[in-house]
């Protein structure tokens, strides 16, 4: 009878582990970010197109995972500091929901 219980608090436990195991692939600032607003941020204000007339390739050879750029938080402020120089005028928001997009596609920082 004590078995049973004992058994089902262990299979939700191994649940919730699983559940967990999902989400944790992206950093925590980056949990609750607005991937398609962030989508839609960067074809916006054309950041590819300037980043590719500086660079080779489509303008992607800018995000470098290994460059000085190197946590989820350095991601973050670099844009933040970019929206600022380039007077995007950005909510907090909308800055991370960028940074979450070029993490998923660029630079995949882990937690
Ligand atoms: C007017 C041109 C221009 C625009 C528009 C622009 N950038 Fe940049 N960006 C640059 C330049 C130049 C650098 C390199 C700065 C340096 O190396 O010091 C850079 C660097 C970066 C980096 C750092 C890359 C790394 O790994 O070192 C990120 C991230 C970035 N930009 C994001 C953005 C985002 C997001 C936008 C759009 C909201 C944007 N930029 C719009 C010119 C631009």
């Amino acid at each position: 009878m004590t078995r049973i219980p004992g058994f089902r608090a262990g299979l939700i436990g191994a649940l919730l582990g699983l559940a967990g195991a999902a989400t944790a692939q992206v950093p925590a600032i980056f949990k609750d970010a607005d991937l398609k607003l962030g989508e839609k941020l960067i074809a916006e204000h054309k950041c590819n197109q300037c980043h590719a007339q500086k660079w080779a390739d489509d303008g992607k050879a800018i995000y470098r995972p290994r460059g000085r750029v190197n946590t989820p938080g350095l991601l973050r402020g670099m844009i933040d500091q970019c929206s600022l120089e380039l007077n995007l005028s950005l909510f907090p928001d909308e800055v991370t929901a960028i940074a979450a997009v070029l993490n998923r596609d660029h630079y995949r920082f882990k937690p």
